[in-house]
């Protein structure tokens, strides 16, 4: 147990006979990935990600005293009740229960909205459960805790970190790394850190991340069976060296500016993540035909111009294109007419990073 994160509160009598808390959580792309994890969520190697502005879950969680010594917990997403989704969030109770102490006390009813599609393919993990993580550590403060505003978040990115890994990441703005390593202060694999603004290029805060849905619907391999395909992976300690090593790699990148390199890195990264995939047993590939070939496209574009346009991809067919605000006029327009053509209904979402 994680003594730092067990809560002041009785574990018995609570103040309030019901309430309501709301909060809203912004989706992330991971630069360098997390793939891989050990027992209690905890990481195999260090990432750090994007925490993005359009793409956001908004979360209004009810509570109401009860008696009975089980979980109860209602799921409306967009007005819809979803029973499939009440298991998800009773484990998630289940691993949180030593550190959030009202769970039993009361009947939750959870209204979850997302601004992007359900559809779409965008994983709606990692804002999800930030946001829930958020209005739990508020219905804590609201009975008295009484956590300071750096404690709560810290709080809440841990209790994310325990319904979805990359969750932890979405508590905060800009970039965040999640992983214990020896050259970031502060680093944690309990918790996600803010990686400071003061570290970070002017270049990197104008970032746009510009989403091709190459195949919206549900990915045909989830990230939990994924990750779990790391062990016993004749790569995986080799990626786990590596994935550190990138991130530190990174750091003087972000520093000094270095849009081609980072670049260079965060592809290396993405294609990284989907080997892993094709070479794990079962083996099994995300990307569609149309992935390949919008990065083809994508690798021509850049070879014929002068313009920073490069990709990375999550656990599945849609990609992101991150470039610099500098070039989003010229690049948005060779989106429209080429890229575009790619996506599955020719949809794609806009949207930039969160500074
Ligand atoms: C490829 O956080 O969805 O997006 O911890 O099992 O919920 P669980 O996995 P999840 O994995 C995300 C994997 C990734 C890379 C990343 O976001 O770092």
């Amino acid at each position: 147990m994680e003594q730092q994160f067990i809560s002041n509160l009785s574990t018995t009598s609570f103040s309030i006979e019901e309430g309501s808390v709301n909060a809203k959580s912004p989706s992330n792309i991971a630069l360098i990935k997390y793939w891989g994890k050990k027992k209690n969520q905890i990481p195999t190697n260090s990432s750090i990600s994007y925490t993005l502005t359009n793409s956001y879950t908004e979360t209004e969680l009810k509570f109401k005293k009860k008696q009975s010594d089980n979980f109860e917990v209602e799921v409306y997403l967009e007005g819809e009740k979803k029973n499939s989704f009440s298991p998800k969030i009773i484990t998630f109770f289940e691993r949180i229960i030593d550190y959030v102490p009202f769970l039993k006390g009361y009947k939750f009813t959870v209204h979850t909205h997302n601004s992007f599609p359900h559809s779409s393919g965008i994983a709606s993990s990692a804002s999800g459960m930030s946001a829930l993580a958020l209005c739990l550590v508020q219905i804590e403060n609201n009975l008295g805790a009484n956590l300071s505003e750096e404690e709560s978040l810290k709080k809440a990115s841990f209790l994310a970190r325990l319904g979805s890994g990359s969750a932890c990441r979405s508590v905060f703005k800009g970039l965040v790394e999640w992983g214990e390593n020896n050259f970031i202060k502060g680093s944690s694999d309990l918790y996600g850190t803010k990686y400071p603004d003061t570290e970070i290029h002017e270049v990197f805060k104008t970032f746009h991340d510009t989403i091709l849905l190459i195949h919206e619907g549900q990915k045909s391999v989830s990230s939990t069976v994924g990750h779990n395909l790391m062990n016993n992976h004749p790569y995986a300690e080799h990626r786990f060296v590596e994935a550190n090593e990138n991130l530190e790699k990174l750091i003087p990148i972000l520093k000094n500016g270095d849009v081609k390199a980072f670049g260079e890195l965060v592809e290396h990264e993405a294609l990284t993540l989907h080997a892993m995939m094709m070479m794990s047993n079962p083996a099994f590939i995300l990307m569609k035909p149309n992935t390949v070939a919008a990065l083809e496209k994508l690798w021509e574009y850049r070879r014929e111009t002068d313009k920073q346009l490069f990709f990375t991809l999550d656990a599945g067919a849609n990609i992101h294109l991150l470039y610099p605000a500098s070039d989003a006029l010229e690049i948005e327009i060779f989106i429209e007419k080429e890229l575009k053509a790619f996506c599955q209904n020719g949809n794609y979402i806009k949207d930039k990073v969160n500074f």
